[in-house]
């Protein structure tokens, strides 16, 4: 007996928005006893900028849970809570290693009903943090699309969060379409295989349009030093100057220092859906093709940063996304019908478009975070310590050259900091651009016409050289070539230098 082919109503996925809810995100709480909530969110930016948040959160009642009735309600409480969480914890001169009971004792239990982790996750920012501006038009469109809850109350920030919310949107469809594939693979049904890759394809297409439009609204430097410090987590962050993690303050008897990645795209159960329903397989980080199978392994024993992600999705949608693989059976139906023409150049345009999709975000994550953090150590090179000692957190953390410490908490805690940084270094030490291109040259790997084979397998130096947004050769030229670590969104990664100055993929 074959496994069920999952309902996406079982998971709360909606058939027209995927992965967004099927009700649209509440721009405010019904109930008026959350009104603290919403008013501190509504004037969050002005709150970091006057550095009176942690106050007024610190003098805020512990709210109860139980005036939310409705899931919209939860998340739209998730949400509040999550901005207030990264806001408070980051939005000083350092960071804070405690969240305060008005914010830990609701952030667990809403997060707990919700199966999410209590931290800015890709949900709280981006799935349930938007709104359309006329609801009579579509969501996949970045024209109709506004954000509910921003850290800088910039347009960058809404459009970084944003166009994720539009390709989720835009590729929502491609869910029940694949289910009907895979429905239809069991049928031994050739032709609708084939029509659904056909559709599924061109979506990809038009989502590697939206990624593209990353750069009309998001600028870099923006991103790089003013967005990503409040998206951090507090995993791995000694040097941003959490050398521990974060104490939720839940009032219980044991309040333990807890870790978690910060919010990252990686999170998105949209492209995981994409891989496990054509069976590409992620290996983990740094292992060649085959090379698990030659070892004798069962396990994968190596950090597989793609499979850890799904513990930040929330828990229902990481739960479709292993029960799809438990009946993904597309690429062994093309590989079976390799006669098949047609179904086997769907099967191969959907990898690469895919695949494609991933060279596109290279580029980004390139003039995003490669780019920036290499200008901002040159630029901490020239500088006296002075100059860069007012505030620490991600963005100064990248700046702190070897041996000097940016603790304003004073020299021994600094010396301390430093200590624990560098016990800390080496558990990510993953190079970020290596990371991505494996992921991405994965994609290509099931492949089953020849010529497409060769061609994702080419080793041309393409993205980027001659992509107007990634930069120009000469934007890097003269710094020198090191291995520096830099934090990514979730992940800690060390700036490799294969990308060879600048994007040399
Ligand atoms: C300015 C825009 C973006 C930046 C700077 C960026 C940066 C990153 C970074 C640093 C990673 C490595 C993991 C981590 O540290 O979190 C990553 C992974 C990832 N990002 Fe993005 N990202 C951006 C936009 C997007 C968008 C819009 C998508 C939506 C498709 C996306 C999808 C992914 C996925 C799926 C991964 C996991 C790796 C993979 O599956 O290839 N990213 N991104």
């Amino acid at each position: 007996m074959l496994p069920p082919i999952p309902a996406l109503a079982d998971y709360g996925i909606s058939p027209t928005h995927g992965f967004l809810p099927e009700v649209l995100p509440l721009t405010r709480l019904p109930d008026p006893y959350y009104n603290k909530w919403e008013a501190i969110t509504a004037n969050l930016q002005a709150l970091i900028l006057s550095k009176r948040l942690r106050g007024v959160v610190d003098r805020l009642p512990v709210l109860s849970t139980i005036g939310l009735e409705h899931d919209a309600e939860w998340r739209r409480a998730y949400s509040l809570l999550s901005f207030m969480a990264h806001g408070y914890i980051w939005g000083g001169d350092s960071p804070s290693d405690r969240l305060p009971p008005a914010i830990a004792v609701p952030l667990l239990k809403v997060s707990q009903h919700l199966e999410v982790l209590p931290v800015a996750t890709y949900a709280a920012l981006c799935l349930w943090n938007f709104k359309p501006l006329f609801v009579d038009e579509d969501i996949d469109n970045l024209e109709n699309l506004a954000t509910l809850n921003t850290f800088t109350g910039s347009l960058d920030e809404s459009w970084f969060y944003l166009v994720s919310v539009a390709m989720e949107a835009r590729g929502a469809p491609i869910i029940p379409l694949m289910l009907t594939a895979v429905a239809a693979a069991r049928q031994n049904d050739a032709p609708t295989v084939t029509r659904c890759l056909t559709t599924f394809a061109e979506r990809l297409d038009d989502l590697t349009n939206l990624l593209q439009r990353m750069h009309e609204s998001c600028d870099p430097t923006i991103f790089y030093n003013r967005i990503r410090p409040f998206l951090a987590g507090s995993k791995n962050m000694a040097e941003a100057g959490l050398p521990n993690g974060v104490v939720y303050e839940d009032g219980s008897s044991d309040e333990p220092y807890r870790q978690y990645s910060g919010g990252s795209n990686a999170q998105s159960s949209l492209i995981q859906f994409f891989d496990v329903v054509l069976g590409i397989e992620h290996r983990p980080t740094g292992e060649k093709r085959g090379e698990s199978e030659r070892e004798g392994r069962t396990q994968a024993p190596k950090h597989n940063f793609i499979m850890e992600m799904r513990r930040y999705m929330p828990g229902p949608h990481a739960r479709f996304l292993g029960d799809v693989q438990a009946v993904a059976n597309i690429r062994d139906f093309v590989e079976d019908n390799r006669t098949a023409r047609p179904l086997c150049l769907a099967y191969d345009a959907c990898l690469s478009m895919l695949r494609a999709l991933r060279d596109k975000h290279i580029a980004i994550v390139t003039r995003y975070i490669v780019l920036p953090s290499r200008e901002v150590r040159a630029r901490s090179r020239s500088r006296s310590p002075e100059a860069t000692r007012r505030k620490l957190n991600l963005a100064t953390a990248s700046r702190q050259p070897q041996g000097i410490a940016y603790d304003v908490r004073g020299a021994v805690a600094a010396q301390q900091q430093q200590k624990q940084a560098e016990k800390i270094k080496g558990t990510g030490g993953t190079a970020l651009i290596s990371f991505l291109k494996q992921a991405r040259d994965e994609t290509g790997e099931p492949a089953v016409e020849e010529w497409t084979r060769r061609f994702m397998s080419r080793q041309v130096r393409t993205e980027g050289q001659g992509d107007f947004f990634a930069g120009k050769p000469e934007e890097g030229a003269g710094l020198p070539v090191e291995e520096v670590e830099v934090t990514g969104l979730a992940g800690i990664w060390t700036i490799d230098d294969d990308v060879g100055g600048i994007c040399n993929y």
